[in-house]
């Protein structure tokens, strides 16, 4: 999700008693990666993928931690995290879908495939159905173009699909047939 601008002036920030970096994440970092690091900051990355690992996105409160904990400015680790397109600002649903827009699946139809996600689901492409079951993006070449178009559901790739058959691999994800 790059460029999203923050509403600085108006944002309200969720806040919890416990943190979102755990002891048990800071006591792996410290163990694992930290040493990796000849500054603390440059360990940055893996410690937003961290977190991120535990809760499925990243909070604002954990940018925070974050910042704290590798003595930067929470901005900093703001910028960092809104530029990468794998970290998560927002709440993710329990079942991301990710269409394939590059080229191939472009000339198999992918519109199509996510046209009917987006009315399955009534969200737009970028966003999370209210009950936080599904996630909807469109995603660069997922590398299988000989059998476009094509879509993960979580880590599961989905193959020569049809804006029938993706309806009904959502309709299955949503009676609770798990993609991991
Ligand atoms: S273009 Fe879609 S998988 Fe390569």
């Amino acid at each position: 999700m790059p460029w999203i601008t923050k509403p600085s002036g108006t944002m309200k920030v969720a806040r919890r008693n416990e943190p979102y970096l755990t002891p048990e994440i800071r006591a792996g970092l410290e163990r694992d990666i930290l040493p990796r690091y000849e500054k603390k900051q440059g360990a940055l990355l893996p410690t937003l993928h961290a977190v991120q690992h535990r809760w499925g996105w990243l909070p604002w409160q954990a940018l925070e931690e974050i910042a704290a904990f590798l003595g930067l400015s929470p901005a900093e680790v703001w910028d960092t995290a809104s530029f990468y397109e794998e970290y998560w600002l927002q709440p993710k649903g329990s079942t991301l879908i990710a269409v394939c827009r590059s080229i191939a699946c472009e000339c198999r139809d992918h519109t199509k495939v996510t046209e009917a996600c987006k009315a399955r689901l009534g969200i737009d492409v970028g966003d999370t159905t209210d009950d936080g079951k599904f996630t909807l993006v469109e995603v660069e070449c997922l590398g299988s173009c000989d059998t476009a178009p094509v879509a993960l559901f979580n880590h599961t790739l989905h193959e020569n699909l049809t804006p029938e058959g993706v309806s009904k691999l959502i309709d299955g994800a949503a009676a609770g047939e798990h993609h991991h």
